[in-house]
């Protein structure tokens, strides 16, 4: 189980400024369901003043992703444009009396939301010729986005590049970049490598998928008054029934999907989930 402090299990149960602002000046959008987390953030903002007057925000994800997304809000109330802008992930982080070093990658979700609708409401648009170079294809993370966090957290490994971007938590093939932009960034002569993923046997394999859905799935749909069964695991195919509200759910296609995300993330690259 992750170390959660107050503040962070407060704002998980009891999220502040859930939802959509009413006819929003700034909207900033990030992640994807399929990577497991997103953010979209909606913004009121006065604009004799500049100060923003309402925030809300939308966000499929864990605990800490809700209570950042909340904690980003609170913070952004009341503040000009340009104090919002100086906002950083250590300061999500700072509000929530921290955060367990695995779940950093939140704060800057919320961080970069942030960014996207100040982007949003001053027009900025990125020109098509600087278009990003993806690093890490699993969780679409750009070059740009690994040297920023990296630099703004000082982050030396790879390691904690994934904590705090999730790259190079999934498949791996992206390491070998990512310690070389650790390299140029810090000048090291040997970046620390990543401990080596551990070959789980069947047995820790299907406890450590057990575990997956009972702390962080179905809690999640048992809030929205659905549920899973696990029914079989086959090598990597894992079998489960959707049940409650989820049965007849229109989105249970995307539900299905990012629960093999989810486990992709956590167990196995090659996990596939079945309904049945
Ligand atoms: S490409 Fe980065 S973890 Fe797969």
């Amino acid at each position: 189980m992750w170390e959660y402090t107050d503040k962070v299990r407060d704002l998980f149960l009891h999220p502040k400024n859930v939802g959509e602002v009413e006819n929003p000046d700034a909207v900033g959008e990030v992640g994807s369901i399929v990577c497991g987390d997103a953010l979209r953030l909606t913004l009121k903002i006065d604009k004799e003043t500049g100060r923003i007057v309402d925030a809300k925000f939308q966000t499929f994800g864990c605990a800490s992703a809700i209570a950042s997304s909340s904690a980003l809000t609170e913070l952004l109330k009341g503040k000009t444009l340009d104090e919002a802008e100086k906002i950083t992930n250590q300061d999500i982080a700072e509000f929530l009396g921290g955060l367990p070093k695995e779940k950093m990658h939140c704060s800057v979700m919320g961080q970069e939301a942030l960014e996207a609708a100040i982007a949003s409401y001053k027009g900025d648009q990125k020109p098509a010729e600087t278009q990003e170079r993806i690093i890490c294809k699993c969780f679409d993370v750009s070059e740009e986005k690994i040297r920023r966090v990296a630099i703004e957290n000082h982050l030396t490994t790879v390691e904690e590049i994934s904590d705090f971007t999730k790259a190079g938590g999934g498949c791996g093939t992206c390491i070998p970049d990512i310690q070389a932009i650790l390299k140029d960034i810090w000048a090291l002569k040997d970046v620390p490598k990543p401990k080596e993923h551990k070959k789980l046997t069947n047995l820790q394999k299907i406890a450590l998928i057990q575990d997956v859905l009972e702390r962080e799935i179905r809690p999640r749909l048992q809030a929205d008054g659905g549920d899973l069964e696990l029914l079989d695991v086959e090598g990597s195919k894992v079998m489960i029934a959707l049940r409650a509200m989820c049965v007849s759910c229109p989105m249970g296609g995307v539900t299905v999907q990012s629960i093999e995300q989810k486990l992709k993330e956590l167990v196995s690259e090659d996990i596939m989930v079945e309904a049945r």
